[in-house]
């Protein structure tokens, strides 16, 4: 079905953007619902002013709001999420409000909107800490923390209502996402030590942790591509890359992108990096792949194109 007008919760956030620029480039009308937490107007500078983009800014927590806002809209793109997955640990309520309880308002907003289609950045971090690697979609999921518990309340939401009410619920786990734009993780955090202390690196765990990327245009195509020639009504997709990559080596690439040499890299210990991390993250996308869809983005490319995007907006004023 062919999308006339859709809301991006979370529009203005890192994925979000990517995911507006794409809609707007098919001619679709957008609206972008976000409360500007951890998303920025300047994310969306590439479309600014688009006869087809409104921007509203809104909380999904903010039932009313998220209804006035899906008016007309026939597809929601739910992005907005409290992204932080190590803040469960001190936030035991944050991921059941921003994860849980919000997707619960997008599926009934749109619901009463009659929107058709629902599609839900989930994550990985769903499967804790799998046996079988790659990790397909169809293995249990015993789950090691509170993000990944809400996002997987999220997907039942998603799938639950699907089933009631006749919609179409693609959902898709995404590995850790990098690029243009990229905001949090590991690659960002390696950058604010490395500015606080140029002459050693702190590694959250034993360093070896290995771990699937996606540069967010593989995983934006992705999200399009099962859009486009998913026949599936209700469904779940893997996206991430084939290749991985460990932490030390993360850590070797933003230190030479920087310019940097004979930094101490100084692992705490521990196959993992705090409660809750998973030490491989490697994914099997067979299901994705069998739609045509594959990453074009080499792992080390991306890496390196996303310490290059930090570094030239350390410059930039944040709004
Ligand atoms: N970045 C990754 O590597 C990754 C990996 C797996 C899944 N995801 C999921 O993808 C989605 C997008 O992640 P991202 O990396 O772009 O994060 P992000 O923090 O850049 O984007 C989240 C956006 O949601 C907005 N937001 C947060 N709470 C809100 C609220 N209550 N009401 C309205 N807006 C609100 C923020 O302002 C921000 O613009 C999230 O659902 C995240 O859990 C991301």
């Amino acid at each position: 079905m062919k999308i006339a007008r859709a809301l991006v919760t979370g529009g203005a956030g890192f994925i979000g953007s990517h995911v507006v620029e794409r809609l707007l480039a098919d001619g679709v009308a957008v609206v972008v619902f976000d409360n500007f937490s951890t998303g920025y107007l300047r994310n969306l500078a590439a479309v600014a002013g688009h006869a087809n983009l409104s921007v509203v800014e809104g909380d999904t927590l903010d039932r009313g709001a998220l209804a006035d806002a899906m008016q007309g809209a026939d597809a929601v793109f739910h992005l907005q999420a409290n992204a932080d997955v190590r803040g469960g640990m001190h936030h035991t309520r944050a991921d059941l409000e921003q994860n849980t309880i919000a997707t619960w308002n997008v599926c009934e907003a749109a619901r009463l909107a009659g929107a058709c289609t629902l599609v839900f950045a989930s994550s990985a971090t769903v499967y804790g800490e799998p046996a079988v690697f790659p990790t397909p979609e169809d293995v249990p999921l015993v789950q090691t923390s509170l993000y990944g518990a809400s996002k997987l309340a999220g997907e039942a939401m998603m799938q639950a209502y699907a089933e009631y009410f006749g919609l179409r619920s693609l959902v898709f786990r995404f590995v850790s996402c990098i690029g243009p734009r990229y905001s949090h993780g590991v690659v960002v955090d390696f950058l604010r030590k490395l500015r606080a202390d140029p002459a050693r690196l702190e590694i959250l765990g034993d360093g070896a942790q290995r771990k699937s990327f996606l540069d967010v245009r593989d995983t934006v195509a992705g999200v399009f591509m099962a859009l486009e020639r998913s026949t599936e009504r209700k469904a779940v997709y893997n996206l991430g890359h084939q290749d991985s990559v460990d932490v030390l080596t993360v850590a070797r690439l933003v230190t030479e992108e920087l310019g940097l040499a004979g930094v101490r890299l100084e692992p705490t210990g521990g196959v993992r990096g705090w409660l809750g991390d998973s030490p491989v993250v490697q994914l099997d996308t067979t299901r994705i792949r069998a739609l045509g869809w594959a990453p074009v983005i080499p792992l080390e490319v991306a890496l390196r194109e996303t310490v290059r995007d930090l570094v030239r907006r350390e410059a930039e004023p944040a709004n």
